[in-house]
């Protein structure tokens, strides 16, 4: 599998962050996640009034991927809030995540104002995932 440059999908997650649409929690999240032909695809998090019908960004990149056909993926960004200490992805969406991905799966989190990442593997972030089988 090619290499991928890290830093620009960070880049990506944090100017995604800015469509997010967060008027009740006053919290903006973005993501990129690259698929293995190289594709990347973002996504901001998505309040509703109704609090429930909410999404991640992490879930609205992943889901902009997969409605196009996308279904290989090698690593998501995720920029949340002010990028300070990095923003990990929720529960839900590390299980979304491991519904398409294999634990080596690649998280990275922006941190430093944007100017650096924690890495991650998903394996890490989700062990002893359930999976049917
Ligand atoms: N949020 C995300 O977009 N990703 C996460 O992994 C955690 C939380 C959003 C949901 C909600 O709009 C806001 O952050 C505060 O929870």
């Amino acid at each position: 599998m090619k290499d991928y440059d890290k830093m620009r999908l960070c880049s990506l997650a944090a100017e995604a962050q800015r469509s997010a649409y967060s008027p009740y929690s006053g919290y903006k999240v973005g993501a990129a996640i690259i698929t293995d032909d190289g594709s990347i695809y973002t996504g901001c998090n998505i309040e509703n009034a109704a609090y429930g019908p909410t999404v991640c960004a992490e879930r609205v990149a992943i889901f902009k991927a997969v409605s196009d056909g996308k279904r290989n993926f090698r690593a998501i960004a995720v920029a949340g809030g002010d990028l300070s200490n990095g923003a990990p992805p929720c529960g839900v969406c590390r299980q979304v995540m491991n519904e398409f991905c294999t634990e080596d799966f690649e998280i990275l989190i922006v941190k430093g104002q944007g100017k650096a990442f924690d890495s991650f593997t998903l394996g890490e972030l989700l062990p002893h995932s359930f999976k049917l089988n």
